[in-house]
């Protein structure tokens, strides 16, 4: 893919990383953009890295009225020798694709979209903080934007990278968060887009956010959309819970999103030979434990939030106070692994780290 590079005449005034570390997630953006057109019969084309501005969209463009959108959450990071890289995009661009097909979005090509982005995120280096627990999050997103108000696929298509410098998702940074398990309101359902990552999953999770938050509690917990019971994931990140000694996490089922960061873990926590199970775990199951003294702990594990500590559940009258308000030691040495692998200042074992320059 040829790119052409138009260079701003404007440059923004960049945060410093002090700064950074403190704005909230993904308020503020570098100063270039990647746009690739689609039309059907042509395919993917005009690849272009451009100053960053607002677009210009028909009124009637597919994407504002069906919500034929899909974005995908990925991180640069500046390392102490000035090197850049990007953890796994490969894995990023992969879902991409299973979330394009998912929506009936024409597939990219990977390995060229990889390349692509690599150099969106060199022409704005300037922007990659590089304090610890900051970095540059990439948002890559498709927008249908063939006008028209029938409902059918788009014959063509925006794709956009855009770039923002960011620290830690909750304000809480790796202090235990509070979550809100949803007992009313379902994210996904068998059959459903539950496993790809659309806008629509997001718009339709907002309502139960803003109930939780407005009691205290920074996410929901999702149940499954059947029966109500079996543990799915958090808004923003996969879920685990240590048992016994053992790491547990829901099963992929197709209404939960194949984590990265997820993913990651389980490879992370195999190499290190601790017991970990991908299995359905019921709500009762885990209130059970926890009656029992059983459960360690609890994290969220994803691209934005990293490795989050849970430090409370409220399922209905049940509240589950988890490692004493504190970070466990398995959360804290996923966290300590898997930042030191992204950021290089630990061995890749598994090959992660995709170097962009
Ligand atoms: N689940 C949901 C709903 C998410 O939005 C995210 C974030 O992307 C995750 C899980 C974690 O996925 P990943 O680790 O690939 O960022
Ligand atoms: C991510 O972790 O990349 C996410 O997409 C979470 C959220 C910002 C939607």
């Amino acid at each position: 893919m040829e790119i052409r590079i138009e260079r701003t005449k404007q440059p923004k005034k960049r945060p410093t990383d002090q700064e950074i570390g403190s704005i909230v997630f993904g308020t503020r953006f570098t100063d270039h953009m990647l746009q690739v057109d689609y039309l059907k019969g042509k395919g993917w084309h005009n690849a272009r890295i451009v100053p960053y501005g607002p677009l210009s969209i028909d009124p009637a463009s597919c994407c504002l009225h069906y919500g034929q959108l899909i974005f995908e959450g990925m991180k640069a990071y500046k390392t102490s020798d000035g090197s850049v890289v990007m953890f796994r995009p490969d894995q990023n661009m992969a879902r991409m694709n299973k979330s394009c097909e998912r929506m009936c979005i024409p597939q990219i090509d990977e390995a060229e979209m990889v390349r692509a982005i690599a150099k969106l995120v060199e022409v704005d280096e300037e922007w990659i903080p590089s304090l610890p627990a900051t970095s540059l999050y990439i948002r890559p997103f498709i927008m249908a934007d063939e006008a028209f108000l029938g409902v059918h696929p788009s014959d063509s298509y925006l794709l956009n990278v855009i770039l923002s410098p960011v620290g830690a998702y909750y304000k809480e940074g790796l202090a235990p968060v509070r979550i809100y398990v949803e007992k009313n309101y379902v994210r996904a359902v068998r059959g459903g887009t539950g496993f790809a990552k659309c806008a629509g999953n997001y718009a339709s999770a907002l309502k139960s956010q803003v109930e939780a938050e407005k009691e205290g509690y920074s996410q929901v917990l999702w149940l499954d959309g059947l029966e109500g019971r079996y543990i799915e994931e958090v808004g923003a990140m996969n879920v685990f819970f240590v048992i016994d000694g053992t790491v547990v996490t829901p099963e992929l089922n197709g209404s939960i999103l194949p984590g990265i960061t997820r993913k990651s873990v389980i490879e992370v926590l195999k190499g290190w030979n601790m017991p970990v199970e991908e299995r359905r775990i019921s709500i009762d199951e885990l209130a059970q434990a926890h009656k029992d003294g059983r459960v360690g702990e609890a994290f969220g594990a994803g691209t934005a939030a990293v490795i989050s500590p849970i430090g409370e559940l409220k399922w209905g009258d049940t509240v589950m106070h988890i490692s004493g308000g504190k970070i466990g030691a398995v959360s804290q040495r996923l966290y300590d692994e898997i930042t030191g692998i992204q950021t290089c200042t630990r061995e890749d074992r598994f090959g992660w780290v995709y170097k962009v320059k």
